[in-house]
């Protein structure tokens, strides 16, 4: 069984082949980082148009790594099925991918698997990539359900219940912007670079994070939604009133509070839900001090499990291990009944 998964949804051409497992058989990603650096953010037409330059080379490469000494037709007809993110993301850049999965379907004949981003996400944490563990067999993790899955990105802040494979039910989200978004926006008000995740973490390593009270987002909110705008305006407004702020102290404040406010509504959904198994998943999952501090909180209560770092961040092989699940249920669809869609409440579709 093997499935070439393909994920555009925003500023990653990233290409996988994975097989049973689910495994990595390869997986190559292009980041635009570097291109959007001075924009301070993602510039949609200029994701899409860099999509449609890096994504034929891409593909080429990866093929060649799985099936290496055999031209592109004959290897394509080794893979079984294609996995593709059809949204929520940039309508340009998702078409880009969906487009060259309809293609590359239309062509060898394939059933396309079509995912939900999120889902991607959430499917990193049943992955291991090749050469991450030296000397040791793949480890699928025995995760147990129901299992509750904060999903903390660029562009979403999710609580999703799952009762079993393709079984969602999304708790609370963002009412605003998204946790991995304020990373982003009060980096750019520092002037710290792009993307701010990293950025602001570094940071925070050489900084007090008592210097400044920054609020606990949503501190007294007992649902399940998550709010970050304000906690970006208080700090627009400390650093407007402080001639000499010190930024490394406000960038650990800010971590610990945004961090804080995870952990609360976290716990909220585990003493609601009594889940058995805690996930985490999404690019700000890379956060060091944030794994920490969930696995100091949770662990003794329940399994918690993070995706490896280079699996936190958009890629095609959790695409390719979410379609790996779904396979084990379903056939894909036609290549003529995939179409993007920016929805993420589909997830709680299946
Ligand atoms: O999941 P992802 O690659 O893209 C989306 O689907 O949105 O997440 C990207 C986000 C960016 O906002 C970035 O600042 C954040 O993840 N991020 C981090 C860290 N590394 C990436 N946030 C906090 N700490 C990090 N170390
Ligand atoms: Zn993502």
């Amino acid at each position: 069984m093997k499935i070439l998964a393909i994920e555009t949804s925003c500023d990653e051409t990233s290409i996988a082949v994975i097989s049973e497992g689910p495994q990595i058989l390869a997986c190559n990603t292009v980041s635009q980082i570097p291109i959007h650096r001075k924009f301070g953010g993602v510039v949609p037409e200029i994701a899409s148009r860099n999509h449609t330059l890096a994504i034929l080379p891409l593909l080429k490469k990866t093929m060649q790594e799985v099936f290496p000494n055999q031209n592109f037709q004959n290897s394509l007809k080794k893979i079984n099925a294609l996995a593709v993110t059809t949204g929520p993301g940039l309508v340009g850049s998702l078409l880009v991918g969906v487009n060259t999965a309809k293609t590359l379907g239309f062509l060898a004949k394939k059933k396309i698997y079509p995912i939900n981003h999120l889902e991607g996400h959430i499917y990193a944490n049943w992955i291991q990539p090749v050469g991450e563990i030296p000397n040791s067999k793949f480890q699928i993790p025995n995760i147990q359900f129901p299992a509750i899955c904060l999903i903390v990105s660029g562009g979403h802040t999710i609580l999703v219940k799952i009762t079993d494979h393709g079984k969602y039910k999304i708790l609370g989200q963002t009412l605003d912007d998204a946790a991995g978004e304020a990373f982003d926006k009060v980096a750019k008000l520092l002037n710290l670079g792009y993307p701010g995740g990293p950025e602001i973490e570094k940071r925070a390593a050489k900084g007090n994070p008592k210097t400044y009270n920054l609020p606990v987002p949503m501190k007294k909110d007992s649902s399940l939604n998550f709010s970050f705008s304000g906690l970006k305006t208080a700090v627009l407004y400390l650093v407007r009133k402080n001639k000499k702020i010190k930024i490394n102290d406000l960038c650990a404040n800010f971590q610990n509070v945004l961090i804080e406010s995870l952990l609360l509504k976290t716990s909220i959904a585990l003493k609601t839900y009594r889940p058995k198994s805690l996930l985490l998943a999404g690019g700000v999952i890379n956060n060091q001090v944030l794994r920490k501090k969930f696995e100091t909180k949770f662990k003794k209560e329940l399994p918690v499990y993070f995706p490896s770092q280079s699996l936190c961040t958009d890629n095609a092989a959790m695409i390719g291990a979410a379609a790996y699940f779904h396979s084990l249920k379903k056939s894909g669809e036609n290549w003529y009944d995939i179409n993007i869609s920016a929805d993420s409440r589909e997830l709680n579709a299946d």
